[in-house]
């Protein structure tokens, strides 16, 4: 499906953001193991959350749909043998905390993926859970893999890279591992897992960059799924960038090893306020309002990085509307996502306009610069880059093209749905 983007007035209004794709997955996941009935509420309708829960029914869990918004994971029974290999589709999340409860089974079984996954690094899980026991056969630490079930113990990691993934694999490994398991990070990823493992009884505590998880079962209680800032991150942007706008996205996440969009985008100048900030199911929210404003241009880089990873693509796309040069580094592993979010990013503003370049770990944009448009686009088979440019299409002076668009579903099925509800 091709979209067209043409500049609009501007963006007012309220919207409420769907569920959180990363707190989805665990939710999901995590119910699994609970050997009891989780009622879960506000789940991520994105193709990624649903390969995730395919995988859970696949391992013997009942999933019951209450209605459009609420589901109960019946877990009574232990996980089972699936009868066939597990498709983790295009989610690397999926791909890699599945990784971490299936190799500590008493059952073998096996994961594939779509084509871009299939060509994503699984070393960064792999060589830690060997280092616990786990056995495993693949070729060159790719997709497809089969995972030998086996006895785990645990281990203290000392990870070389920032990674919730990574993080989230070994601690729920740990959690049916014999002894203790912990992990440390050179920063802090995102802390889900913790706040899940904490909100449903595991034994784990946290100490600076380290997690320590201790072999415990997870109670069954149910889940309620805040809003996902890395979805609202897309209106954020916009509403920074189109003259005129002022909107409020209700119900948000702002999880601090999640939120460095807002604190990057306050220090360029964005007018960003956090309303009736309150905590659902141990992660906090808020209802964030956002309106137009003159942004300058700054540097991004180090600790931040992980608390804004997934945004990257449209922070540089806000950049080109900030005065000055924008620096982003420290931030190769984009190279890693979907796609290679560093060259596709500049290839999709270069072509729109701005005056961008890449190196090896991040994007240099100088701005402001008046985006031109009229051109066709690529989105790289990637959700992120795809929401991106409709963004940046959206200050076009002519209308873009943005081929493929339907790659929008991976994370954010509700968005032409939502954009157009509050554009003027
Ligand atoms: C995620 C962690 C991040 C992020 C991804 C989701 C998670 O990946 O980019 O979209 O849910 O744990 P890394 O752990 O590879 O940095």
């Amino acid at each position: 499906m091709d979209v067209t983007v043409k500049k609009i007035k501007s963006l007012n209004g309220e919207i409420e953001i769907p569920a959180d794709k990363s707190v989805t997955h665990r939710a999901f996941m995590f119910a699994s193991l609970t050997k009891g009935k989780v009622k879960i509420s506000n789940f991520s309708k994105g193709a990624d959350c649903m390969s995730t829960l395919k995988i859970v029914q696949q391992l013997g869990c009942e999933v019951n749909f209450l209605n459009n918004n609420e589901l109960i994971i019946n877990a009574e029974k232990a996980l089972q043998k699936p009868k066939e290999a597990l498709n983790c589709g295009n989610s690397g999340t999926t791909t890699r905390l599945m990784a971490g409860i299936l190799s500590g089974q008493n059952f073998d079984s096996e994961m594939y993926g779509d084509e871009s996954l299939s060509k994503r690094p699984m070393k960064r899980v792999i060589y830690p859970l060997e280092l616990m026991g786990a056995e495993f056969n693949h070729n060159n630490y790719t997709l497809p893999i089969k995972i030998k079930g086996t006895h785990l113990s645990g281990i203290n990691y000392n990870s070389p890279l920032a990674s919730a993934q990574v993080k989230s694999s070994i601690l729920l490994a740990g959690l049916n591992a014999n002894g203790e398991t912990s992990f440390t990070e050179p920063y802090k990823s995102r802390n889900h897992t913790e706040l899940m493992f904490q909100y449903m009884g595991a034994d784990i505590k946290t100490d600076g960059n380290t997690v320590i998880v201790r072999k415990s079962e997870l109670n069954p209680v149910d889940i309620t799924i805040c809003g996902d800032i890395s979805s609202a991150a897309f209106f954020i942007a916009g509403a920074l960038i189109i003259p005129g706008s002022d909107i409020i996205i209700k119900n948000t996440g702002i999880n601090e090893t999640r939120s460095g969009i807002i604190d990057v985008l306050k220090n360029m100048n964005a007018d960003i306020e956090l309303l009736n900030e309150r905590v659902v199911s141990n992660e906090k929210i808020a209802d964030i309002r956002v309106r137009y404003s003159k942004l300058k241009a700054t540097t991004i880089a180090g600790a931040i990085i992980p608390r804004l990873i997934d945004e990257i693509p449209v922070i540089a796309a806000a950049a080109t509307q900030a005065e000055g040069k924008t620096v982003i580094k420290d931030a190769q592993d984009l190279r890693n996502k979907e796609a290679d979010r560093i060259t596709a990013v500049k290839t999709q503003l270069e072509k729109l306009g701005a005056d961008i370049q890449e190196t090896s770990d991040g994007l240099i944009i100088n701005g402001k610069t008046e985006l031109e448009g009229g051109c066709e686009i690529e989105c790289f088979h990637d959700h992120r880059i795809a929401m991106s440019a409709y963004i940046a299409g959206l200050i076009c002076k002519k209308p873009i093209k943005i081929k493929e668009f339907q790659w929008v579903n991976i994370s954010f099925p509700e968005f032409l749905e939502l954009i157009s509800k509050i554009s003027i």
